[in-house]
């Protein structure tokens, strides 16, 4: 099949293929029988997502030969809990899933997390495969093996690194989301330009992301594969985030803190927050001399031309203010020692690890980002 490209993630003995196109859900059964040992698997998805994508997949999967059972969660970041954590593991130790069989995670980044978490201590360990249904998803969470589910005390302070057996991200799926969903979702594919290749900005600028936006098949296979070849080479590099992964988070503790102060939910979806984030961080960037006024103006700008909003008056209701927003920034995981690091950037496409931001200037860029919302 030509339409189908192949991006290998490069962990010794952890080797795994991320495999993007259209068509994929439906033809998942010969993607995964090399995986399995008996011809059965488990599938944990939402409600939303199997009105879609459930039945061709588990017509893909017996056309294979293989049987499956599936847990149907509810939609929603709430999912992301001790609740349903135990839910999934207890199922599927109740559906006799052994050590040597794979789990099937077939929705966006919430099911990829709970699934691969809940895989990741089942028995001590078994594979699992993500089949990401969100743009959000495939472009970064069903990649790198980060798994894991929320506290009280914040998003995925609970987890651990287990990395998929196979990734099968089908651009077709893309086609149901909901349009702000995929909007939001694209704010991760302009940070992987943002933080480390301009010359993938400058493609999305020049109208490849309208492309993607509109559906365009090619756009949108280009651009994910783009993203995710990115994200293998820096995970191969740093898969525990000891250095250079966290530059994956650029826009992400701006965006942790908004999340946290608009309560998670549909004031403002995590991609949104991080399409802001990212232009907090050029800001933030330009205030402390690094990089050019050209740069925050130029993310902006892109943004705005598409339709999302680069700026924190887009959000509805009530937020707080400089110093309440940066409280919530000090509980992000970046933060070592009570010192706050952020993700910076000297030119677009060059960003890098900041140690102790300035804590003046931070409020600065955000005071005067709240004011522009009066
Ligand atoms: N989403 C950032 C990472 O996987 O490291």
């Amino acid at each position: 099949m030509t339409r189908i490209e192949t991006v290998q993630v490069g962990l010794e003995g952890r080797d795994y293929a991320v495999r993007i196109g259209p068509g994929l859900i439906a033809r998942a059964g010969t993607e995964i029988a090399p995986l399995l040992a008996r011809a059965r698997v488990a599938i944990v998805t939402d409600a939303q997502v199997a009105a879609h994508h459930l039945a061709p997949l588990q017509d893909g999967l017996a056309q294979a030969g293989i049987e499956s059972s599936t847990l149907t969660l509810p939609a929603g970041e709430a999912t992301k809990s001790w609740a349903e954590l135990t839910h999934v593991v207890e199922w599927l130790l109740a559906e006799r899933i052994e050590r040597r069989d794979v789990v099937l995670a077939l929705g966006g980044g919430v099911i990829g997390d709970l699934a691969g978490f809940a895989a990741a201590i089942l028995r001590r360990g078994v594979r699992f495969v993500q089949i990401p249904t969100t743009l959000l998803a495939q472009v970064d969470s069903s990649v790198g093996g980060k798994t894991g589910i929320n506290s009280a005390h914040g998003k995925n302070l609970v987890g651990a690194f287990h990395q998929p057996a196979l990734v099968l991200a089908d651009t077709a799926a893309l086609d149901t989301l909901p349009p702000r969903d995929l909007r939001a979702g694209y704010g991760e594919v302009v940070k992987y330009g943002l933080l480390g290749d301009a010359a993938f900005f400058d493609w999305l600028d020049d109208g490849a992301a309208a492309a993607l936006l509109a559906g365009q098949e090619a756009a949108r296979r280009e651009a994910v594969r783009r993203c995710v070849a990115m994200k293998a080479a820096i995970v191969a590099r740093d898969e525990t985030e000891e250095g250079e992964r966290a530059l994956l988070n650029l826009g992400h503790t701006f965006c942790h803190a908004l999340e946290a102060a608009t309560g998670y939910g549909d004031r403002l979806l995590h991609g949104e927050g991080v399409a802001l984030g990212c232009v907090l961080a050029f800001e933030l960037s330009h205030r402390l001399g690094l990089c050019s006024r050209e740069a925050p103006e130029r993310v902006r700008a892109h943004l705005r031309g598409l339709g999302i909003a680069a700026d924190p008056g887009a959000i509805a209701g009530p937020l707080p203010d400089a110093d309440g927003l940066i409280a919530l920034m000090a509980q992000d995981k970046k933060v070592r020692d009570g010192q706050l690091r952020l993700i910076l950037a000297r030119a677009i496409g060059a960003a890098f690890i900041a140690e102790d931001v300035d804590r003046r200037a931070l409020a600065e860029v955000l005071a005067q980002a709240l004011a522009a919302r009066r």
